[in-house]
């Protein structure tokens, strides 16, 4: 496994990098789910590049990217260890360099739920990963479901600005008691930790009311309000049941659809979704 710091670098290893290419963008603090993808890349590429870049211009003022934890050591000898050929870490100048002025931005799909609640975010978001499907030149980039609105905004960008890169979207993965992975987990105390679990149950008793026949998205994101509320550590941000393209707001569950949350718990902000689908 190399570890590569610069643009330079990168190219030159791109350039012998053999066969078909997979990429996996993190911000690093690495967990299963990012090892998930991981894992998804190396079964299906020759070469597996994962990039690790927590990007500033996806915070916004006020927002955690001081504090974000960066675990490299821990996070190379996880790469290292799932067989990763190339490993993508530069310095913040390395990507914005001073006189840097551009920026990659999609349209109505990042105004609502994250875009809405973090003005900018989107923008980071897409101007990074442009940025690193164009140096990286992968044949195919591995996105978690998780973040399952940054999925369909960075699909929707690569359609529209036509990136030959297939975007492979993969499962949550979950802590044994519903809980996703996240790297920000690791900001919760203990007592918040066992808070937190109300989010999984919040959207499992949604889809359980789903699997008795309700399609009614009012009355469906009501199942997941009352679960929420009743747990005072929690905050709710936004409660949304979109369709799961457009991420416009639903009147019934007609076809697939995503239910998703933001959760304030404690100092900690924690977004969760599932997909309903009749029929599914
Ligand atoms: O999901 C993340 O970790 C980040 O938003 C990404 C895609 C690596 C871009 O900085």
């Amino acid at each position: 496994m190399r570890l590569l710091k610069s643009i330079a670098e990168l190219r030159e290893a791109r350039a012998a990098a053999p066969g078909s290419v997979g990429l996996v963008p993190t911000m690093g603090c690495l967990h299963e789910g990012h090892l998930s993808l991981v894992r998804l890349a190396r079964a299906k590429s020759d070469t597996v590049v994962v990039s690790i870049f927590v990007n500033p211009t996806q915070f916004g003022p006020g927002e955690d990217f001081e504090r974000y934890p960066r675990t490299m050591e821990a996070d190379l000898a996880a790469l290292e260890q799932e067989g990763v050929d190339l490993v993508f870490a530069p310095p913040v100048h390395e990507i914005y360099p001073d006189d840097f002025d551009s920026v990659v931005e999609v349209g109505s799909l990042t105004r609502r739920l994250e875009g809405e609640a973090r003005p900018g975010h989107f923008r980071g978001v897409t101007t990074v990963v442009a940025k690193l499907i164009n140096l990286v030149q992968p044949d195919r980039m591995y996105m978690g479901e998780k973040d399952g609105q940054q999925l369909r905004v960075l699909r929707k960008m690569v359609k529209d600005l036509n990136f030959a890169v297939e975007v492979v979207g993969a499962p949550t993965i979950r802590e044994a008691d519903g809980l996703a992975l996240s790297s920000r987990n690791r900001y919760l105390t203990p007592e918040e930790r066992r808070a937190a679990t109300v989010i999984p149950r919040a959207l499992a008793a949604a889809r359980e009311r789903f699997g008795a026949g309700e399609r009614d998205a009012r009355s469906l994101c009501e199942v997941v309000r009352a679960q929420l509320s009743a747990e005072p550590l929690a905050q709710i941000g936004y409660i949304s049941l979109a369709d799961s393209e457009t991420l416009e707001d639903l009147e019934r569950v007609d076809g697939r659809a995503m239910l998703s949350v933001a959760v304030q718990i404690g100092s900690t902000r924690l977004i969760d979704n599932i997909v309903l689908e009749p029929g599914a």
